[in-house]
């Protein structure tokens, strides 16, 4: 029988992708979220690549009684957790809410999960639990540190979760600690669409690209990297995605408690990033090197060994499928699902 699977936050990015991926490894996977820093239209779109009736449940992750009644109606076999505020900068603004909201939030959940006897999660976590790494690529054995209050509400969740595994027999737990995540369901139809000015690269160059944005400012040109600019591990949501159905696939089969990295291993510049973004697009990507962003850190990309040695996971998708799903999310939606 197929297993039902709740994805808290699934309207967002990475969750909307990995709705994809679960349907087609045959889980039954259903849908929580506020729409706090997503849109509706997301759930429409889904029907139309799955071409499957979608089961949501509009609600917060905080409300207790809700969260016992999905369990209830919906014979849940485990949760992916997505649900949480993610923005660094924000959260340095606003730190309470990012408290409330993915510490408390993640705890609401795990107290419903308990009485309802539901044992199996995978949770989103970050590699800004990382801090800032000595050397790179980072493997999971790394120290772990935070530098923001997001980074402490990953590195907290992880340690409670540890803590919830060790106390009581049964649990099954998965902390994906994602790299970054970028471009988009090959369809065009669903991708990143971040609310106001996108803080992260990716979203930043594609609206540079359709003309929403005059040029990008590559934040530092002085880094001890092979050009001088930030190099990063990209990871393709939909390779991101599949790394979820992995992770799960591994808690039911060998259960226990995994901590992964998901990303590609190799690291690339944010001068590499725009060329190939040139390339894939056939747009002018205009761009001006000004002063290092405050936190940054010069190199950051994964050591995947784990995650293959233990779910037989790896990414697949290169650079320029990256750039060209991007392209096509950005060009066919030039402001978003509001287009
Ligand atoms: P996103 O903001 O697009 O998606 C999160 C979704 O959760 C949104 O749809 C939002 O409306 C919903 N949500 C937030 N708080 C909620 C609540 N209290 N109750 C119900 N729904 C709620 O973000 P994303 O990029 O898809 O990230 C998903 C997860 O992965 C987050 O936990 C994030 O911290 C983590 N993560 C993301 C990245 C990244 O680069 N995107 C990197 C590392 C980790
Ligand atoms: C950022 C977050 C990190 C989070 C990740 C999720 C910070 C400091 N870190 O990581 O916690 O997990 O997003 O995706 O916010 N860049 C530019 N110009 C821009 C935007 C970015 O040059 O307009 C550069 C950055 O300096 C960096 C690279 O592009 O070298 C990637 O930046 P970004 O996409 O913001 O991701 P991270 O900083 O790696």
């Amino acid at each position: 029988m197929k297993k039902n699977i709740l994805i808290t936050g699934g309207a967002g990015f990475i969750g909307s992708h990995t709705y994809i991926a679960l349907v087609a490894a045959g889980y039954v996977p259903i849908i929580l979220d506020n729409f706090c820093n997503s849109n509706p239209i997301v759930l429409e779109r889904l029907e139309r690549i799955s071409h499957l009736q979608l089961k949501f449940i509009k609600g917060d992750i905080r409300d207790s009684k809700l969260l016992g009644k999905i369990f209830l109606d919906y014979n849940i076999s485990s949760v992916i957790h997505f649900a949480g505020l993610k923005s660094v900068g924000e959260s340095v603004e606003k730190p309470l809410e990012y408290y409330d909201n993915n510490i408390i939030g993640t705890l609401n959940l795990l107290m419903a999960m308990r009485s309802a006897n539901i044992q199996t999660l995978v949770f989103s976590s970050s590699a800004t639990v990382y801090g800032n790494p000595v050397s790179a690529p980072i493997s999971e054995n790394f120290a772990r540190c935070a530098t923001n209050p997001y980074g402490r509400s990953k590195l907290i969740i992880e340690n409670i979760l540890e803590d919830v595994y060790q106390s009581e027999p049964g649990w099954n737990i998965a902390c994906l600690r994602y790299f970054n995540p970028v471009g988009a369901h090959r369809s065009g139809l669903i991708g990143e669409d971040p609310l106001g000015i996108p803080n992260n690269l990716m979203p930043y160059i594609a609206q540079v690209a359709i003309g929403r944005r005059d040029h990008l400012n590559v934040f530092g040109g002085d880094y001890p990297t092979h050009d001088g600019t930030g190099v990063r591990d990209f990871i393709h949501v939909m390779d991101l995605a599949e790394g979820h159905v992995a992770a799960l696939e591994y808690l039911y089969s060998k259960r226990g408690m995994l901590t992964v990295n998901l990303g590609t291993g190799h690291g690339v510049s944010v001068l590499q990033m725009i060329q190939a973004f040139e390339q894939a697009s056939g747009m002018k990507v205009s761009y001006k090197i000004v002063n290092r962003r405050p936190g940054d850190v010069a190199e950051c990309w994964a050591d995947t060994t784990l995650a293959e040695q233990k779910m037989g996971w790896v990414a697949r998708r290169s650079l320029q499928e990256i750039c060209e799903d991007a392209w096509r999310w950005q060009s066919n939606n030039p402001n978003g699902f509001n287009s």
